[in-house]
């Protein structure tokens, strides 16, 4: 009886032992096969293929497989790409198929110091491809598509500087151009028409923004933003830009570039120094020192930057300041000199500029093109609204308005915008009130150069 009864059970010990054993089996396939043990097998493989000598070979022979890793405490990073990605650093795996492939641009950047996910994005700790590069369901900073990489630059380099991202430049460029601050701020300037776009990288996905840029209401219904008539590389260019905005802050090392000499630093000091008050360049400036557009023909670098820390060790008895540069200063305005020529730079010198090129600035610098269109020509849509459901263009304010009325319609605002039809909503974009933002000297500028925009001769023969 007793006996009967465990004989009972013995049918469900036998497939319990077998679904243990099972279980196990599983585990150890699982783990034995883990694909990031075929790529370190397949690497290791290689290395013996390639073994010159026999202790290289034993060498290969001896590698463990095992889950490799960078720590990055100060960037808060663990990087495990590495496990399949093994030879980054060797220079021989050139043109290897992933994950085996040499990596550029590296000597800028170690591995150990920087790891992969500070531009790559992706997920540090994963040892699948599908986790690591980040393309699960709920993980929120998935991999960027590496035709997106140069948005990651912007968080340590000034976005401008870096030639070796030349569409993160582009992307700031047309931000700053287009008229973006009209109605969004960033970094604290802008309108408030649109949300700030500090963070906008963090919460917005490659996607999302080009289909936005395109067609802003197909994406947020009722949308105010205007589509843009970019050009397919420039409309991938803002995107980048609008990437690199993740309001990352990091630790000053990694984030030093953004101080490190360069053309464009170089370029700022030279405006704000007043070197033009006795140099010129492209005929412009002061006749004290000679003209610099041809310096890099006359001296060498060394000589040039010695100049800087100290004109007198070079020219004894110069009237050319020393001005005190730190060593960076020095190299950045070198690099300007140099390079002046070749990068076209464009100098807008403060002090050589009239009123109207200033007020353009203005106009730059806050985005009214944004909703007035380039040179306030008009055009940008705005549903139902009474003035042809558009902005309205700007160029004939010199006749509606005197210029003390102008500056007071720019310092307030006009909230309330006539309505089309009364029945549909109210048009989006208004125009916002600029007094808290425009300091008063711009006022004056803005408002001449807004007087400016009006044809020349349309006056005659009235
Ligand atoms: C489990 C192995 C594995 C891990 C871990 C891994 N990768 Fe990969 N990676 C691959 C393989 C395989 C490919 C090539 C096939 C593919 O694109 O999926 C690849 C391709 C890539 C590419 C090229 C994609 C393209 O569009 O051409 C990038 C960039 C990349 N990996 C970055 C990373 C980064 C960054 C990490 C760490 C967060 C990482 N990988 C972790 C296996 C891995
Ligand atoms: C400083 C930024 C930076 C870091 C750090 C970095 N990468 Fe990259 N990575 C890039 C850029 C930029 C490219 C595109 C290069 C090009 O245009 O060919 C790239 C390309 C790649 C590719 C694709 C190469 C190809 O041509 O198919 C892989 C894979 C990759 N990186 C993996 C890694 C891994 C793994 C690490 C960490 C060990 C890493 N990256 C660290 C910037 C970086
Ligand atoms: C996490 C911060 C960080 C990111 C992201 C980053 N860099 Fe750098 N980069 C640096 C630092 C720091 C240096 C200087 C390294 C040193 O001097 O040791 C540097 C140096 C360079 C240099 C050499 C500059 C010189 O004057 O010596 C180039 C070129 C460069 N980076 C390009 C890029 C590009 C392109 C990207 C994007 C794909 C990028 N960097 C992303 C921090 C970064
Ligand atoms: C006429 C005003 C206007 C102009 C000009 C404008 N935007 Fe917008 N933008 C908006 C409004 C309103 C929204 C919020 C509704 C929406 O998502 O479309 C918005 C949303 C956005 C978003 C989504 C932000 C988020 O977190 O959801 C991005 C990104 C953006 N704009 C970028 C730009 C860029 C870049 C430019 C210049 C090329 C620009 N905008 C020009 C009004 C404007
Ligand atoms: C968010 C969109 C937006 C931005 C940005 C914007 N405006 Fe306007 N602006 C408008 C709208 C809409 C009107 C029409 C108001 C009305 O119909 O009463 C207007 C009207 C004007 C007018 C009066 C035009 C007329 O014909 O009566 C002037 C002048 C003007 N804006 C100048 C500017 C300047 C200068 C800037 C930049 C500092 C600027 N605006 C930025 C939306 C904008
Ligand atoms: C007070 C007038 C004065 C100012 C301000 C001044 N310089 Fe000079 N600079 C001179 C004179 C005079 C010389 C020629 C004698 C010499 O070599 O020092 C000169 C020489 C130079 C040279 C060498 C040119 C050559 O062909 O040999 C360079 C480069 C230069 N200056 C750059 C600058 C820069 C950049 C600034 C601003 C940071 C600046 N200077 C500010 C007066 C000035």
């Amino acid at each position: 009886m007793h006996r009967q009864s465990l004989q009972k059970f013995y049918g469900w010990f036998t497939a319990l032992g077998l679904l243990v054993g099972v279980l196990v089996g599983v585990g150890y396939y699982r783990d034995e096969y883990r694909p990031w043990k075929d790529y370190q097998r397949r690497f290791i493989r290689e290395e013996i293929r390639r073994a010159a000598t026999p202790e290289q070979r034993l060498l290969a022979q001896s590698t463990a497989l095992q889950v490799r890793q960078i720590l990055l405490p100060e960037l808060n990073r663990v990087d495990r790409c590495t496990t399949c990605h093994l030879a980054v650093e060797d220079p021989s795996y050139g043109g290897y198929p992933q994950p085996l492939a040499y990596h550029p641009l590296h000597d800028e950047h170690p591995f150990d110091k920087f790891g992969c996910t500070i531009c790559h994005r992706g997920q540090g700790r994963a040892t699948t491809v599908e986790d690591a590069h980040g393309k699960v369901p709920h993980w929120d900073d998935p991999m960027l598509p590496l035709k997106f990489i140069q948005a990651s630059c912007g968080q340590c380099h000034e976005a401008s500087d870096n030639p070796a991202a030349p569409q993160l430049a582009r992307g700031e460029q047309l931000f700053e151009t287009v008229g973006c601050r009209g109605c969004h701020k960033l970094g604290g300037v802008g309108g408030i028409v649109g949300p700030e776009l500090d963070k906008v990288g963090a919460r917005r996905s490659p996607d999302w923004l080009k289909q936005h840029f395109l067609e802003p209401a197909a994406v947020t219904p009722g949308s105010g933003m205007p589509p843009q008539k970019f050009s397919e590389t420039d409309a991938d260019a803002i995107v980048l830009f609008m990437l690199s905005q993740t309001g990352a802050e990091l630790p000053v090392f990694y984030a030093s570039m953004k101080v490190i000499p360069s053309a464009a630093q170089g370029r700022r000091l030279f405006q704000q120094k007043g070197c033009i008050g006795c140099h010129s360049l492209g005929g412009q400036g002061g006749k004290v020192g000679p003209a610099l557009d041809d310096v890099a023909s006359r001296r060498k670098p060394e000589w040039i930057v010695q100049h800087f820390r100290d004109p007198q060790t070079v020219s004894p008895g110069t009237v050319m300041p020393r001005f005190g540069f730190t060593e960076a200063e020095a190299r950045a305005l070198t690099d300007f000199l140099l390079h002046q020529r070749d990068q076209k730079v464009a100098l807008d010198l403060p002090s050589l500029m009239t009123p109207i090129d200033r007020g353009r600035d203005v106009f730059r610098k806050y985005g009214c093109a944004g909703c007035h269109g380039p040179e306030g020509k008009g055009g940008v849509p705005n549903p139902n609204a009474k003035t042809a459901q558009q902005v309205p263009a700007l160029t004939y304010v010199a006749d509606g308005y005197t210029k003390a009325e102008l500056r007071k319609l720019v310092t307030n605002g006009q909230r309330e915008i006539a309505a089309l039809d009364p029945q549909r909503p109210v048009p989006p974009l208004y125009m916002p009130p600029w007094g808290s933002t425009i300091k008063d000297a711009e006022m004056d500028d803005l408002v001449a150069y807004l007087f400016s925009l009006k044809p020349k001769g349309e006056d005659l023969g009235f």
